[in-house]
């Protein structure tokens, strides 16, 4: 199948890319490279550098490429960004959204998967787990952005019959994700503590997130070629984590001994979010399979030896 996958010069869809590689699909990447890098880029992939929200070349590489399948993964994710910026956060997340709907429908397009957000749609919940029928209350441009384009997947199976697949992730970590910006907690705890930085907690360390490792969110997007259509999934590990249990594990795993510093709570974050996964299960054939402890080791391994690499391009210039 010929696949055309947005965002993955980055963390999450780059992992994807490869994956349907390696199943033998043709894949085509679509990305800015605004916060992906090329170095992410599978070298059997055509790349396109582009802007979704730059429509006329958005539908002139769809006529080119007429993809069977869309992987949505690109997106403007900078929470923060989103509340000082959000029309830029609409432009990208919901405008560049229905360029490449438009785009599909025009071209005959038969699936188009997308990479939804869970914690930042179901805002603060009143209980946990979380359903995918919980009703949405983001309290975050970004998180109303994201769930926008849900709606138009929604009008455009009634409208044109384009097919869809929405994959709303809990915290997604693992290798090639980024440690700038605020998140990734993984990354950026496992970049601090290699580079000798004190690590900051947001408030006491007992915010709980649902934590899922990125080879768990791969085989949920390679399910959802075959399964689960017109539906929405929640895709994340359902076991409830705290950020200091978070830096505690890492800090295990690499060996180094650390006092965070605490500091307020950012405004925007929500206490405690944990998803119900069970749909998942039952109609997309998915259940995560990386406990936390393995996950959280190849993640540390992974930024040991990209920090090694760094220090040896140092002794190579020095
Ligand atoms: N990381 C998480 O925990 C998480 C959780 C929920 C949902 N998501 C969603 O998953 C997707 C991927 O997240 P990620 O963590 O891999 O992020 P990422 O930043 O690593 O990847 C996003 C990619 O999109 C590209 N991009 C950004 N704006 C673009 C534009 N205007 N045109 C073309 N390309 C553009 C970037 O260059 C980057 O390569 C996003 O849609 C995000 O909302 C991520």
């Amino acid at each position: 199948m010929k696949i055309l996958i947005t965002g993955a010069a980055g963390f999450i869809a780059s992992h994807i890319a490869d994956a349907y590689v390696a199943q033998g699909h043709e894949v085509v990447i679509l990305d800015d490279l605004s916060r992906g890098k090329r170095e992410n880029l599978n070298p059997k992939c055509r790349f396109h550098f582009c802007d979704i929200r730059d429509r006329k070349s958005v539908n002139r590489i769809f006529r080119e490429e007429k993809p069977t399948a869309v992987n949505h993964h690109a997106a403007q994710m900078d929470v923060r960004r989103g509340v000082r910026e959000p029309l830029f956060d609409a432009e990208v997340n919901i405008l560049g959204g229905i360029n490449l709907l438009e785009a599909a429908v025009a071209t005959g397009v038969q699936r188009f998967i997308y990479a939804g957000t869970a914690g930042a749609g179901y805002g603060e919940p009143k209980q946990v787990p979380v359903s995918e029928q919980y009703p949405i209350n983001p309290i975050t441009p970004y998180g109303i952005s994201k769930h926008t384009v849900e709606h138009y997947l929604f009008a455009f199976q009634f409208l044109y019959g384009l097919n869809y697949v929405v994959v709303r992730y809990g915290n997604v970590y693992g290798p090639r994700q980024s440690s700038q910006g605020e998140a990734g907690v993984f990354a950026i705890f496992c970049e601090g503590l290699l580079t000798g930085k004190q690590p900051i907690i947001y408030g006491d360390g007992t915010k709980i997130r649902d934590y899922i490792y990125v080879s768990d969110v791969v085989t949920a997007n390679v399910a959802a070629l075959d399964h689960g259509t017109n539906e929405i999934f929640n895709i994340s590990s359902g076991v409830q984590t705290t950020d200091q249990e978070v830096l505690d594990l890492v800090s295990k795993i690499l060996g180094i001994a650390t006092e965070p510093h605490y500091v307020a709570r950012r405004a925007g974050e929500i206490d405690r979010i944990c998803l119900d996964i069970r749909k998942a299960a039952g109609l997309l054939g998915w259940k995560p399979t990386v406990p936390l402890l393995a996950g959280a080791q190849q993640t540390v391994a992974y930024f040991e030896e990209k920090a090694k690499n760094r220090l040896r391009k140092v002794d190579d210039i020095g």
